[in-house]
């Protein structure tokens, strides 16, 4: 541990950064790993000095902060602006980058292009990208360039048009024996960790044990190495019916909504700001002033 400085001006023992190795340290010793979502500076702190391992700007980015129907719209450049402010927030937690849907699917080339940017210009430490069996070549790849990768299989939300919808997967003899497929071509290809999305508990399981690579849960059980959530979910602030794996440990919503009509009704009644919250001009301006009140032009002046 190194002595450093706190953000707050006083010195304090800073937490080593969360490495891929601490992750898996984390697996071998039976240790659950903590992950979430984050899209913004003060979200980022508020994650990192709570301690979560992992936070990963999402291409749910695409739906819980940007409005979008789906995260297919979600661009490079939306990506590493939100990486980027994420990136200032973080001390501590390892931090990781989703590669949005289009980055990575028309050349090995232009995603390993794509990653290189996330990491030098995004600061991110690792990247994410969907698929398994699919995608065990560009995992190589960018592994060679130094990147590391997170895998992601199961219900991958980028393939929503080819799976019909948001469905959980994996769940015929023929789709889990491809799920473990998926899982083992990717850990060969240098993948540092798998999430699993939206499949039954008993295959991530199956997958998790069978695993040398970290699996981040969401939707899959609590078999997993760790557990990830979307941070508007947990916090309440989403607009649509929550998943069932979706647990709110807030309702963010109703908080902000009551703080932001009692300020419509504070300024709306002139309750707002008082008198203590207003600057005054200082005593000897005020003294300078009433001892020129018999000279209004002067006055005026002040
Ligand atoms: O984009 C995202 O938030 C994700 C998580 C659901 C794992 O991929």
């Amino acid at each position: 541990m190194s002595l450093t400085q706190s953000r707050s001006g006083g010195p304090t023992f800073a937490a080593p950064r969360v490495t891929a190795a601490a992750l898996l340290e984390k697996k071998q010793k039976h240790q659950p790993i903590t992950a979430l979502t984050a899209y913004d500076y003060p979200t980022a702190r508020l994650v990192d000095e709570a301690g979560i391992d992992v936070v990963l700007v999402g291409d749910s980015l695409g739906m819980a902060v940007l409005g979008y129907d789906s995260t297919l719209p979600v661009t490079v450049d939306e990506m590493l602006h939100h990486t980027r402010a994420v990136a200032r927030g973080l001390q501590r937690a390892l931090l990781i980058a989703d590669m949005p849907y289009g980055s990575y699917h028309v050349s090995h080339e232009e995603a390993l292009r794509n990653a290189v940017r996330f990491i030098k210009e995004g600061n991110a430490h690792a990247v994410k990208i969907e698929g398994g069996q699919s995608r065990a070549d560009l995992v190589e790849k960018l592994t060679r360039a130094e990147i590391p990768v997170v895998g992601h299989i199961g219900l991958t939300p980028q393939s929503v048009h080819r799976m019909g919808g948001y469905r959980v997967q994996g769940k015929t003899a023929e789709a889990i024996e491809s799920l473990l497929n998926d899982a083992a071509v990717l850990e060969a290809a240098g993948a540092i960790a798998i999430v699993l999305e939206g499949i039954p508990r008993e295959v991530a399981a199956i997958i998790t044990a069978k695993s040398g690579i970290p699996t981040i849960g969401i939707g899959a059980g609590p078999d997993c190495d760790g557990q990830i959530l979307v941070f508007h979910d947990l916090a309440g602030l989403t607009f649509s019916p929550a998943a069932k794996f979706a647990r709110r440990y807030v309702d963010g919503a109703s908080l902000f909504r009551n703080a932001i009509e009692q300020f419509r009704a504070d300024v709306a009644t002139q309750n707002f700001p008082s008198d203590d919250e207003s600057y005054h001009l200082p005593r000897a301006t005020r003294e300078q002033s009433a001892a020129k009140e018999a000279e209004p032009e002067l006055c005026q002046a002040l």
